[in-house]
């Protein structure tokens, strides 16, 4: 039975997924508003109907549009967040913006970045003239704070990190960073993939100067809606030469050198994924409605009680127990783990295994406590019944 004093389950009839089966992985891949297909048939309807003058009536505005609606989730303004199709671009575009030649060659990262953004920054950092360093974690869990600020220093052009860790959930503390940064002369950049949707984010309050993230997860949007926050001053200093005809300011005059748009247009770069851009509506706008500051409580009250049972159990933590410091998903490893995570599976308890990690289990604010002890009881009866035995020898499902 639903918990009635938790007012956030009222969203839970927007998300069919949720009737069947235990949805524990918004980690990866949040549930699907009920609306997605009514948004995708539009969509055809629109192609169809009007044939290519489609675009004159809303798909060519749809990376601002769409924007528009991730904005408040991050506390930015309307035509600060344009859409994009992946983090790994958008991050790539932010680094070919800086100018590394004036004295400032360095971008710092860390050692827990999320590995495809980190494998074009420093694939792209030597042919820009930077050089990347890379700060340690000492548990690969935690990026130390004071090791990271120290790491950024008069040669740092830019701080390109994580908000919050995806192996681990690890927040780093986004308004100390941004402070530090900027006393240094550093621009920061922020990849919010684990943060934006889960935990209260504000750009204004950090003052960060570009901020990624995507509604796949957390914002339950769907594949290829990415989204690029550029505050209004990085706007107007910096332009990306990884760049498209969108960012244009005449873009449909086809001219042969480009004149950057002002702007968070100028972020933008060719023909929008139209398509992906209609799936990812709705999700965030229910998020939006359910609002963060609620969504952030749930989460850590969900949180901790996993920590509170993986630790009833002995289960190996790869998680931060300080709340504070805690993002919305916790993994422990238990054992059998990717047998018994497949035997999960199985069962429609859908988690996710990662090795040296574990299984990786992520409430939302569509999570009944039910679901919660749900998930560690059926691992219980796993181990006890022997039933992940079924998997022996089978490769690890992704999901
Ligand atoms: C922190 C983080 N950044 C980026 C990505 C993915 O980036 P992209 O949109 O380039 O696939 C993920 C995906 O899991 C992630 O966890």
């Amino acid at each position: 039975m639903p918990d009635v004093t938790d007012p956030l389950l009222r969203f839970r009839d927007e998300f069919p997924i949720l009737a069947r089966s235990t949805y524990m992985v918004s980690n990866s891949l949040g549930a699907m508003p009920r609306t997605v297909p009514e948004r995708l048939a539009e969509y055809t309807e629109a192609w169809a109907t009007w044939g290519v003058r489609a675009w004159a009536r809303g798909w060519w505005e749809m990376p601002l549009t769409v924007g528009d609606a991730v904005a408040p989730l991050l506390g930015a303004a309307g035509h600060e967040v344009a859409m994009a199709p992946t983090v790994t671009l958008a991050q790539s575009a932010i680094l070919t913006a800086l100018d590394f030649t004036k004295g400032r060659d360095t971008v710092v990262m860390t050692q827990l970045d999320f590995p495809s953004v980190r494998y074009a920054i420093e694939a792209l950092a030597p042919k820009l003239g930077a050089r990347v360093v890379v700060v340690p974690s000492d548990d690969g869990i935690s990026i130390d704070q004071q090791r990271l600020h120290a790491a950024i220093d008069e040669r740092t052009a830019l701080v390109c990190v994580s908000h919050v860790l995806f192996r681990s959930a690890y927040i780093i503390d986004a308004d100390a960073l941004c402070a530090h940064a900027h006393a240094m002369g550093a621009v920061v950049s922020l990849d919010a993939y684990h943060s934006v949707g889960v935990i209260p984010v504000d750009v204004k309050r950090s003052g960060v100067d570009f901020l990624t993230g995507g509604v796949l997860k957390w914002l339950c949007g769907g594949p290829g809606g990415c989204f690029v926050y550029a505050s209004p001053a990085a706007s107007e200093r910096f332009a990306p030469a990884l760049t498209g005809w969108q960012a244009h300011q005449r873009p449909f005059a086809f001219e042969e050198q480009m004149a950057y748009a002002p702007g968070i247009t100028r972020w933008l770069g060719g023909t929008p994924v139209v398509p992906a851009l209609h799936a990812a509506i709705d999700g965030p706008r229910i998020l939006a409605e359910a609002g963060m500051q609620a969504i952030r409580e749930k989460s850590v009250r969900q949180t901790a009680q996993l920590v509170a049972l993986a630790d009833a159990r002995g289960y190996k933590l790869s998680a931060p127990r300080d709340p504070a410091r805690r993002g919305g998903t916790i993994a422990f490893d238990v054992p059998h783990g990717a047998e018994v995570a497949q035997a999960l599976l199985a069962r429609d308890v859908v988690i996710d295994y990662r090795p040296g990690a574990g299984i990786r289990v992520a409430p939302h604010f569509y999570t009944t406590d039910d679901e919660v002890t749900r998930v560690v009881a059926e691992i219980d009866d796993i181990l006890h019944t022997e039933a992940w035995r079924a998997f022996e020898g089978n490769r690890p499902r992704v999901t």
